[in-house]
């Protein structure tokens, strides 16, 4: 009974209320969705106070001067992405249909794989006028979650989550690589074996980063125990970290040319390694694809190769 009165509520909320609810909630702030949206404060303010009271719960709560989402604000924020998203590829279709060849590409890509798909991207772009583009850089935790609620068109990642249905495939090798400054002794040793790292510091990714549980695995694999320092968000800092000196780090090869090329950094030549994996471009399998996203993802395994940073180490 309370439920069926509660979609009805829910079936009058108005698109336009959700749109200025989630410019809210994307800013954390009322002034700056109004700025945002062309509206003045108060016109915003009631959009999401009239939301509110068809959902039921409150949206946001106010500490300070600060204003936060409740846990009804979340929901609301997720499904609010998830309907754009689904907006998009309505959009997308329907211009399919009319023959037109143009459209929006929202893609997600791990970190370590933003060096080769700013690349790939730049170069679809030039091929494909009219069709524009959101990025987004995140670990691979996000990234599940991100399939999880069809936020995205395509995804960009390594080993893609086993339980999920999606459908994947490979379309490059991502070598992962220990990497240390330049003036490290071990930088003169030609035949390292793992045990040999055993006593060193690792500069570690957070947990959530696809990196950090290949390394975690792998070290487990082969009996080490790691010995770990500092943990950081992303492969620049721990590049900035190792080349400091506060530790080896583990990272994809391709986010190192740059500090190949230039000597602040060097692969330590391990024996083990490198830890082999792979790039996937993945979606949910049953998803519809626009025509802008299947054209992207036929670049992507069609000719990755040719826009692969040239690596010499
Ligand atoms: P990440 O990259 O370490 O940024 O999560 C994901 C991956 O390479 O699997």
């Amino acid at each position: 009974m309370y439920h069926a009165s509660l979609i009805i509520k829910c079936m009058n909320i108005t698109f336009r209320q959700l749109k200025v609810f989630e410019s809210v909630a994307r800013n954390l702030s009322f002034t700056q969705a109004a700025q945002e949206l062309y509206l003045t404060q108060p016109a915003v303010s009631m959009q999401v106070k009239q939301l509110e009271e068809m959902v039921g719960l409150p949206l946001f709560e106010q500490l300070g001067k600060k204003i936060f989402l409740t846990r009804a604000g979340e929901e609301v924020f997720h499904y609010c992405r998830s309907i754009d998203q689904q907006l998009r590829e309505f959009e997308s279709v329907i211009e399919d249909l009319k023959g037109l060849k143009r459209g929006h590409l929202a893609i997600s890509v791990a970190s370590t794989a933003n060096y080769l798909a700013t690349r790939l991207l730049a170069a679809f772009a030039k091929e494909n006028e009219g069709v524009s583009f959101s990025l987004d850089v995140t670990n691979r935790a996000t990234l599940v979650q991100q399939l999880e609620n069809n936020e995205k068109d395509l995804v960009i990642m390594g080993r893609p989550p086993e339980e999920m249905d999606l459908v994947t495939d490979a379309f490059m090798e991502n070598p992962l690589v220990v990497i240390a400054a330049p003036d490290h002794p071990l930088t003169k040793r030609n035949n390292l074996s793992i045990k040999e790292l055993k006593d060193e510091t690792f500069v570690l990714r957070e947990p959530g980063s696809g990196t950090r549980i290949a390394m975690e695995r792998f070290f487990a694999e082969q009996g080490i125990q790691l010995h770990t320092g500092m943990e950081m968000t992303s492969n620049e800092a721990i590049k900035q970290a190792v080349e400091a000196g506060l530790g080896l780090g583990i990272v994809s090869i391709h986010t190192l040319p740059l500090e190949l090329e230039t000597k602040h950094l060097v692969v330590l030549k391990v024996k083990e390694f490198p830890i082999l994996r792979h790039w996937y471009v993945v979606h949910r399998r049953g998803k519809r694809l626009s025509p802008v996203a299947e054209a992207f993802r036929r670049f992507v395994l069609e000719r990755a190769g040719e826009y692969a940073v040239p690596i010499s180490h």
